[in-house]
């Protein structure tokens, strides 16, 4: 293993951003889940759980956090945020975006665009899932807090997530789903935080704790 600066992953080398587009699009998003307790769950809350993913970890993520909600009589509604049309029926809004080249996915910043008004009104947390998370120290979350949620709190100053969870996140070259641009990225990553072929830092316990938390505060 490289001992580069721990939080080496956390800062943008613009490099990479010209090379992605030298080397051509990302893969497609794969591994979608769609799911609902609204059939199963009766009077409670009405949640959203929208995400965005390219290579599905997120979705996992975010099916999981509907689960914990769905066990608790929320009626939760698990969606690709590309998927959702229409906020009116929910009361509160969790919105999950995956971190690529140290930024949100575009469909996750196209959802806050085009919903400001409805999410600015309405109960909202956010949650990422990145690499960043590889080690889930204080200091980490501090740094992956600045590079990647102020952002998005000075873009839409008028949204107020009551959470904000950050979670570590998977790789996986075994799916065969990365291009050329993505196998080039995480093979620094690996060399950097040690892993060959896969690794997964989700800490399932963690995130059903936060998604409880929320629950708490949507009660
Ligand atoms: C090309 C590429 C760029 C990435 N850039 C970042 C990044 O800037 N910050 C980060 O924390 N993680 C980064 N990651 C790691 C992903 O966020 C992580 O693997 C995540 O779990 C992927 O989510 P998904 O499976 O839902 O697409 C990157 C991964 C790839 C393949």
């Amino acid at each position: 293993m490289l001992h580069l600066p721990l939080y080496a992953w956390n800062f943008p080398p613009f490099f990479l951003w010209a090379l992605n587009d030298a080397l051509g699009p990302k893969a497609a998003a794969a591994g979608l889940i769609e799911d609902s307790c609204e059939g199963s769950v009766t009077g409670g809350k009405r949640i959203l759980v929208a995400y965005d993913t390219i290579h599905g970890s997120t979705a996992e993520v975010a099916k999981s956090i509907g689960d914990t909600l769905c066990a608790r009589g929320f009626q939760v509604d698990v969606r690709f945020v590309g998927n959702v049309t229409a906020l009116q029926d929910y009361d509160a809004v969790i919105l999950g975006s995956a971190i690529y080249e140290f930024r949100w996915l575009p469909d996750a910043m196209a959802f806050l665009k085009n919903n400001t008004a409805a999410l600015s009104a309405m109960p909202v947390a956010y949650f990422i899932v990145g690499a960043s998370l590889f080690q889930d120290t204080p200091e980490n979350r501090d740094a992956v807090k600045k590079s990647f949620i102020d952002p998005v709190l000075t873009e839409y100053p008028d949204i107020k997530p009551l959470s904000i969870g950050l979670f570590g996140g998977a790789v996986d070259f075994k799916k065969e789903q990365y291009n050329l641009f993505e196998k080039f990225v995480l093979r620094i990553l690996g060399l950097i935080v040690g892993f060959k072929d896969s690794a997964d830092w989700r800490n399932w316990e963690y995130i059903n704790s936060w998604a409880n938390e929320v629950g708490d505060q949507l009660q």
